[in-house]
């Protein structure tokens, strides 16, 4: 029996469509919904063309109801009834309890050589602490901001001319081949790590 998984978004979705494409081959999971809380998250469109299941709870009219919005959100899950949930470029704090509630099931990817650059702007802080290298991981999520069991990472040299936009868009096919490479796995029910070095190129 193939595991479920759901898959959160905020924006474009590009993890998620990575980890879609990788689910359409042999593959120990298939996904069931993808869920934003962005009504104009461009991977909802993505989703829905690749004839998945969306939904979109939108965070705002809750303001600080996070309670609120997070029973909304799990209505959905619910009835999914997902074995994993990834969080693939969602951009809302996730309360303990929420996250309680899926203990052992949610991953996330993070823009950083974890535990560096927890949290945001990851980039930026990268260049400005001179980083020679820089990268993404994949954990699982627990109430530690970023700071669940790391289970795979991919690393790759930063360059004298980089910036932090030249740094996001050098490490998103890293991401896209990180994160699917990570879900096959815990699919399968290896929690084992892994990491991607491609090629280190020497800065010039
Ligand atoms: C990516 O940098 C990812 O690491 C972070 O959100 C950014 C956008 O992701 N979590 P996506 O293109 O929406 O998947």
């Amino acid at each position: 029996m193939k595991k479920r998984v759901a898959i959160l978004i905020s924006g474009g979705g590009s993890n998620m469509e990575a980890l879609l494409r990788d689910m359409e081959a042999d593959h120990p999971a298939a996904p069931v919904l993808v869920l934003s809380n962005n009504p104009a998250a461009g991977g909802l469109a993505k989703a829905a063309a690749r004839g998945i299941a969306t939904a979109c709870v939108d965070h705002r009219p809750f303001g600080q109801d996070r309670a609120g919005f997070e029973d909304e959100l799990n209505r959905h899950l619910q009835a999914a009834a997902p074995d994993i949930i990834c969080l693939a470029g969602f951009m809302r704090i996730l309360t303990p309890e929420f996250i309680h509630g899926w203990a052992g099931k949610m991953l996330n990817i993070h823009p950083s050589i974890l535990p560096l650059f927890r949290g945001l702007h990851t980039h930026k802080r990268a260049l400005e602490a001179g980083m020679a290298v820089h990268g993404c991981s994949v954990h699982e999520v627990t109430g530690e901001l970023d700071g669940g069991p790391i289970l795979g990472q991919a690393v790759m040299p930063v360059w004298p001319q980089d910036s932090a936009e030249s740094l996001a868009e050098r490490l998103l096919p890293l991401e896209h081949r990180l994160y699917p490479a990570v879900l096959r796995r815990f699919a399968a029910g290896d929690r084992g790590k892994i990491s991607h070095f491609p090629a280190l190129g020497v800065a010039g």
